[in-house]
């Protein structure tokens, strides 16, 4: 079985950790798409911190994943998906509801997020403690 799952994992952190790791769980090979530095862009209206290279290498090195590719457009999942022959598609609950229309394609899960971290919090804690 394949699965699939996207982000940006920029400053990787527990959050990241989880969700691959639960998407793992369901059984088969983890393939993730890391968002581009432009892509990221276009959604957050900044750079991340680590690059693409260092985000995608960071990923890759997870016992959880088997595989990682750039994500280079919103757009593009159906093809991802297809591509990569995913049997699940794994995205966490911020995003309940957004990519139901890809259930023709593949199972769509939805997994809980982990409370109380993000990237962006992480920036604004290391903002304050400067
Ligand atoms: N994620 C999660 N729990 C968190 C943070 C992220 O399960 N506390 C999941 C997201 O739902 C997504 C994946 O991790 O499926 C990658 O999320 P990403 O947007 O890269 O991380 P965030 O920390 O949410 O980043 P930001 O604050 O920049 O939005």
């Amino acid at each position: 079985m394949n699965i699939i799952t996207f982000g940006t994992f920029d400053m990787f952190h527990i959050g990241h950790l989880n969700i691959l790791e639960r998407a793992k769980e369901l059984g088969g090979t983890l393939t993730v798409g890391v968002s581009s530095d432009a892509l990221n862009f276009s959604k957050k209206q900044r750079n991340p911190i680590c690059d693409e290279i260092d985000r995608m290498r960071i990923v890759a090195a997870l016992a959880c994943v088997d595989h990682v590719f750039l994500e280079e457009s919103l757009e593009l999942k159906a093809e991802y998906i297809q591509k990569y022959k995913a049997d699940y598609l794994v995205m966490g609950d911020d995003w309940q509801g957004r990519f139901d229309h890809l259930s023709h394609l593949c199972k769509v899960v939805y997994l809980p997020r982990t409370p109380a971290i993000s990237t962006t919090m992480l920036i604004e804690i290391v903002k304050e403690i400067r």
